[in-house]
C-alpha cells in the first residue's frame, strides 16, 4: 500500500524515482508524484492515475540528483491531483511525501496550523506545515523535523525535502516500512528494496521511531531523542528476474505456474542431508510447550490458516484458533493459559496483524511469524520466523504465498507430532513432493481451466463456491480470488449451511462451483450440489480420484488427503484468473486494493 522512494546523490533523480515508483506499483495505488530539487526551487509533479501518465507530466528539463516519490493509497481526501503526495510547507520550503495515517492530525491542526491555508484534505499536509511552523522556532531543520515527528500519531514512513539544504532527505518512520539503500556516491529511499534493487542490494532497515537523515556519502540514524543509532547493512537477497514478468502477459499467471517450484524449494529449505524435517530447536520447543495455538492473519492469509488448523490439530494434537487480525485486535477472546501465536503473513507488514503482535508481546506471549519476507516487521518484531521461501509476489491476488503458507505449515503440524512421538505413517516432504507434481499437471492444462471460466463465469454476476472441512476453506480463498480481481460478487460456504439462507439467492444458472476431495464428506456435499442444481444452479463440481463421477467438471491428480488444497485452489485460480480475463479487469492491480495492506 503506497509506495516511497526517495534518490540523492550524483546522477539523475528522476529515472531512479519513477523506476522505482513502477517497482512498488504492485502495491496498489490511485496517484502519483515526484518532487525534485532543481536550480529553479523544488519542482513538482503529480498525478492521478498511473506513472505512466507521471512519466508524460514530468518536464524533461528538470535536472535534479535529489528527489522524492510516491504512490498514494488515499486515507484521507479523494484520490485527485491535489491530494496526491508529495506535498508542500506554505513557503514551499519543505517538501514531504508520507506512508501512513496520522490519527491525531485534526487535533495538530487546531494546536499548531489556524493561520495556515491547507491546500489538500489529507493529513500528509499537516505534517509539512507542522515543520514549517516549528522550523521558525529551531535554526537547524533536523530540530524541528524531530520536534514535528516526535508530536506525530499514528503510522509514518516520511522522506522530506528542504530546499534551503539540498545536501539531506529528512526520513522518519512508525509502522510504515521504509529502508534506506546504501550506494556508492549516493544513497536512496524505499518502501521496498525493489523499488532500488537496480541501484543497490546493500540496505539499512529503520525501526519505529527512528529518524534519519540522509546524505550523498552519510546515512545518520538517530532515535528521537537524539541518540546516534549503528546500525550494519544487510544484502538483500531478491533476483531481478523474480521481480520481471518475463514473457507471462501478467504476475499473477506467473506466479500460479511458480507453485511447483516454491513446493520444492520448501522442501529444500525444510529437510536436513538426512532427508528429515530441519526446524530451528527453539520454534520446536514454544510449540511442544504451548496449550493452544492463536493464528492470527488477514485475507488469503486467513484462509492458509484455516486449512492450518485441520493440520495442527488432527497431526499435532494441539487446539486451535484462527482469528482475522482486525478482529481480534478490538475482541480479544479469553486466551489459554500458555498460548502461542503464530502470524501468517506473504508480505510481513500487514498493520492489522502487526497491531496484534505489539498487543500480545506486550501481554509477554510468545509469537512465530510465517512469512515470504525475511526482516520484514512482523517477522523482526515475533519471537521466531518460518520463511516461506516462495520469491516476490507481486500480482495484488496472491497465489504461490498461500501455497507456500499451507506447505509450510504442513511442515510445521508434522514435525511437531514428531517431537511429541505422534506415528503418521507418512513422508511429509514426499507428499509435498507429489502434490508439486500435480500442481504442475494442473497449470499443463490451462485451457481446460479457461473453458471453465468462459462456461461458468462469463456472463455471470455472482458466483457461489461450496465445500466441507478443507474444502470449506478452499471455497472461501476461491470466492476472495474471483471477487477481487474479477469484481464478480462471490462467497464461499460451507456446503450444509446453504440451505439455512443462501440456498434463496439460486435462480436458474446462477454458478455454484463445489469442492469433493475430502472422503467422509462426499456424500454430503454431493447431496448439496443435487440441492441447488434442483433449484436451476449451473453446477461445476472438481472431485478428486476416487471420489470423481461422470458429470464431473475437472477430476484432481491424487495427492494426500490432507494436501488437497495445495491442488485444488490452483485450479481456483486458475479459473479466476481466466474469468477475470474475460472481463477485461486489471487482473495484477485490481481496483481500490494494495498488496501490501499497511494501514488499519
Ligand atoms: C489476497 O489475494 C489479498 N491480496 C489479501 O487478502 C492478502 O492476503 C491480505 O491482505 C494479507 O496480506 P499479508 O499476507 O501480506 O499479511
Ligand atoms: N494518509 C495519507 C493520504 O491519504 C497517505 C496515504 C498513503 O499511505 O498512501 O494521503
Amino acid at each position: 500500500m503506497c509506495g516511497i522512494v526517495g534518490y540523492i546523490g550524483e546522477h539523475q533523480a528522476t529515472d531512479v524515482l519513477l523506476n522505482g515508483l513502477e517497482k512498488l506499483e504492485y502495491r496498489g495505488y490511485d496517484s502519483a508524484g515526484i518532487a525534485l530539487v532543481t536550480g529553479r526551487g523544488t519542482e513538482q509533479f503529480k498525478v492521478k492515475g498511473r506513472i505512466d501518465a507521471l512519466r508524460q507530466r514530468v518536464d524533461g528539463q528538470s535536472q535534479s540528483t535529489m528527489g522524492i516519490g510516491h504512490t498514494r493509497w488515499a486515507t484521507h481526501g479523494a484520490p485527485n491531483e491535489t491530494n496526491a503526495h508529495p506535498h508542500q510547507s506554505e513557503s514551499g520550503r519543505f517538501t514531504l511525501v508520507h506512508n501512513g495515517v496520522i490519527e491525531n492530525y485534526q487535533a495538530l491542526k487546531e494546536d499548531y496550523l489556524q493561520d495556515v491555508d491547507l491546500v489538500s484534505s489529507t493529513d500528509t499536509e499537516i505534517i509539512v506545515q507542522l515543520v514549517e511552523q516549528i522550523s521558525k522556532k529551531h535554526e537547524q531543520t533536523a530540530a524541528a523535523f524531530r520536534e514535528a515527528i516526535s508530536i506525530l500519531e499514528g503510522s509514518y514512513a516520511i522522506a522530506m525535502i528542504d530546499q534551503e539544504d539540498s545536501g539531506t532527505l529528512y526520513v522518519a518512520k512508525n509502522k510504515s516500512p521504509l529502508l534506506i539503500g546504501i550506494g556508492d556516491g549516493f544513497n536512496v529511499v524505499a518502501s521496498d528494496a525493489m523499488a532500488t534493487l537496480k541501484e543497490t542490494d546493500q540496505y539499512v532497515e529503520i525501526e519505529d521511531q527512528e529518524i534519519v537523515f540522509v546524505q550523498r556519502h552519510h546515512v545518520t540514524i538517530e532515535k528521537l531523542d537524539g541518540t546516534l543509532v549503528n546500525r550494519i547493512p544487510y544484502t538483500a537477497e531478491i533476483d531481478m528476474t523474480d521481480i520481471e514478468k518475463g514473457t507471462y502477459p501478467h504476475f499473477m499467471l506467473k506466479e500460479i505456474d511458480e507453485q511447483p517450484i516454491v513446493m520444492r524449494n520448501i522442501i529444500n529449505a525444510y529437510q536436513n542431508e538426512h532427508d528429515e524435517l530441519r526446524l530451528e530447536p527453539e520454534i520446536r520447543e514454544a510449540m511442544t510447550q504451548c496449550d493452544r495455538i492463536y493464528i492470527i492473519a488477514c485475507g488469503t492469509s486467513y484462509h492458509a490458516g484455516l486449512v492450518g488448523k485441520t493440520f495442527l490439530e488432527k497431526l499435532a494434537r494441539i487446539p486451535i484458533e484462527v482469528h482475522v487480525a482486525s478482529e481480534f485486535s478490538y475482541n480479544m477472546p479469553l486466551l489459554s493459559e500458555k498460548p502461542l501465536f503464530i502470524f501468517i503473513s506473504q508480505s510481513g507488514e500487514t498493520a492489522d496483524s502487526r497491531a496484534v503482535l505489539v498487543k500480545v508481546k506486550e501481554m509477554g506471549h510468545q509469537a512465530l511469524t510465517i512469512t515470504n519476507v525475511s526482516g520484514s516487521t512482523l517477522s523482526r518484531e515475533a519471537d521466531y520466523t518460518l520463511h516461506l521461501h516462495a520469491g516476490p509476489e507481486i500480482a495484488v491476488a496472491s497465489t504461490k504465498a498461500y501455497t507456500a503458507q499451507i506447505a509450510v505449515l504442513a511442515i510445521l503440524a508434522v514435525d511437531t507430532a514428531t517431537k511429541k512421538d505422534i506415528t503418521l505413517g507418512f513422508n511429509p516432504l514426499q507428499e509435498l513432493a507429489i502434490a508439486a507434481n500435480a500442481m504442475e499437471m494442473l497449470t499443463d492444462q490451462k485451457a481446460v481451466f479457461e473453458d471453465l471460466a468462459e462456461a461458468y463465469l462469463d456472463v455471470s454476476r455472482n458466483a457461489f463456491f461450496i465445500g466441507r472441512g478443507t474444502d470449506y476453506y478452499v471455497a472461501l480463498e476461491a470466492a476472495l480470488k474471483l471477487k477481487e480481481i474479477s469484481y464478480i460478487q462471490a462467497g464461499g460456504f460451507a456446503g450444509g449451511e446453504l440451505k439455512h439462507g443462501t440456498i434463496a439467492l439460486i435462480e436458474e444458472g446462477t454458478p455454484v462451483i463445489a469442492l469433493s476431495t475430502q472422503k467422509h464428506v462426499n456424500y454430503a456435499i454431493r447431496g448439496n450440489v443435487q440441492e441447488v442444481a434442483a433449484r436451476g444452479a449451473n453446477t461445476m463440481v472438481i472431485s478428486t480420484k476416487g471420489l470423481d463421477e461422470e458429470t464431473d467438471a475437472f477430476v484432481l491428480p491424487e495427492v494426500h488427503e490432507l494436501l488437497t488444497p495445495l491442488v485444488s485452489v490452483v485450479t481456483m485460480q486458475l479459473i479466476a484468473y481466466y474469468a477475470a480475463l474475460y472481463r477485461g479487469c486489471d487482473v495484477d492491480k485490481p481496483r481500490n486494493l494494495a498488496k501490501s495492506v499497511t494501514v488499519e
